[in-house]
């Protein structure tokens, strides 16, 4: 699933930053070489971050808002 659309990250990438140790949704993007820019995925990279070592990602980003 895509997380950002602007910088083509999906949950696989947002999960690979976060087990390489990025703590904030800065670092996510930093890990990546990107910034964000109209910044709608914001939340979503916040949820996973949350959720320690992406495993919202690894179980699907739907259970996320339950
Ligand atoms: S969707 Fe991530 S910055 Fe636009």
């Amino acid at each position: 699933m895509i997380v950002c659309v602007c910088n083509n990250l999906n949950c696989r990438k947002v999960r690979e930053a976060v087990d390489a140790g990025a703590l904030s949704c800065a670092k996510v993007y930093l890990h990546h070489g990107v910034r964000p820019q109209c910044g709608r995925c914001i939340d979503t990279v916040r949820e996973m971050l949350q959720t320690g070592s992406g495993e919202g990602a690894r179980t699907g980003l739907s259970e996320l808002s339950a």
